[in-house]
């Protein structure tokens, strides 16, 4: 390699992601600028109660739908938020969660319009992805009747968006890294959440699970492709809690409405 080679070019001069690091450095800057202490307590432990599992979109980043804090969420992304028990990946991820992070709360985030999920709604096949989609796919053509049965397509989608949700959340209630947690008493919960792209709004699926007992009592996945769960808005749970308190008649759960695709889609 001669000299001229190992010289940057007048294009590198400028590195093609100097863009990107400008904004680190003003980011760096309004973080201290605005709170002198900031990086010297993230330099410390992170302690975060919540552990996310959700889709890789771009669109669909954790610490921005809960507007929380770096330090505050653990998160694991892959493509349409899947729990595989032999995901390497995700097990250690969840494992340091429960085990030395104490994380109480552990969400499945699934979003509506998916581009994974769609994946596994066509037909095409060949890519290693579909390998990664194969449950949904063996879901779908076991319930290929409920979901042709939908008025139309983005119907179709948002219902297997949704049971998408319900089984990872089911299957990380399956792991012997949950089971262990529940049998020795930890408090933790986990979640089957939503998001719908075009409100911003998380909506709580369910199921919600606590303990051994609770997962047990869960009726079949099978069962839930025919009644769908009404996805109820996290500022609407709010709403129902509040007035329950009050005594005046909330409308449950939120839950054994045929809404399915209603809401967000
Ligand atoms: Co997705």
């Amino acid at each position: 390699m001669s000299a001229a080679d190992r010289a940057p070019r007048a294009a590198d001069a400028q590195g093609p992601l100097d863009h990107l690091l400008d904004r680190n450095v003003a980011w760096a800057q309004r973080r201290t600028r605005d709170d002198p202490g900031y990086f010297l307590r993230m330099a410390g432990l992170q302690r975060p109660r919540y552990l996310w599992i959700g889709c890789s979109d771009s669109r669909v980043t954790a610490n921005d739908v809960l507007d929380l804090d770096p330090g505050e969420v653990f998160v694991h992304r892959n493509i349409a938020n899947i729990a595989h028990g032999s995901d390497m990946n995700l097990l250690a991820v969840l494992e340091f969660a429960v085990e030395t992070l104490a994380v109480e709360h552990v969400i499945v985030c699934g979003h509506y319009g998916c581009g994974g999920v769609a994946r596994a709604l066509c037909s095409e096949r060949s890519a290693l992805v579909d390998h990664w989609l194969q449950p949904l796919v063996m879901f779908h053509h076991k319930h290929r009747a409920a979901f042709d049965a939908l008025p139309e397509e983005r119907a179709r989608l948002a219902r297997l968006c949704e049971i998408n949700v319900e089984m990872q959340v089911r299957r990380v209630a399956m792991t012997p890294i949950v089971e262990k947690a529940w049998r020795r008493g930890a408090a933790l919960h986990l979640h089957g959440w939503i998001y719908g792209m075009d409100d911003g709004l998380l909506r709580d699926l369910g199921p919600t699970l606590s303990s051994l007992a609770a997962r047990d009592a869960l009726e079949s996945i099978d069962e839930r492709v025919l009644r769908p769960r009404e996805a109820c808005a996290g500022v609407r749970r709010h709403a129902i809690a509040a007035f329950a308190g009050a005594g005046l008649g909330a409308a449950g759960d939120g839950t054994g409405s045929a809404g399915s695709g209603s809401i967000g889609k």
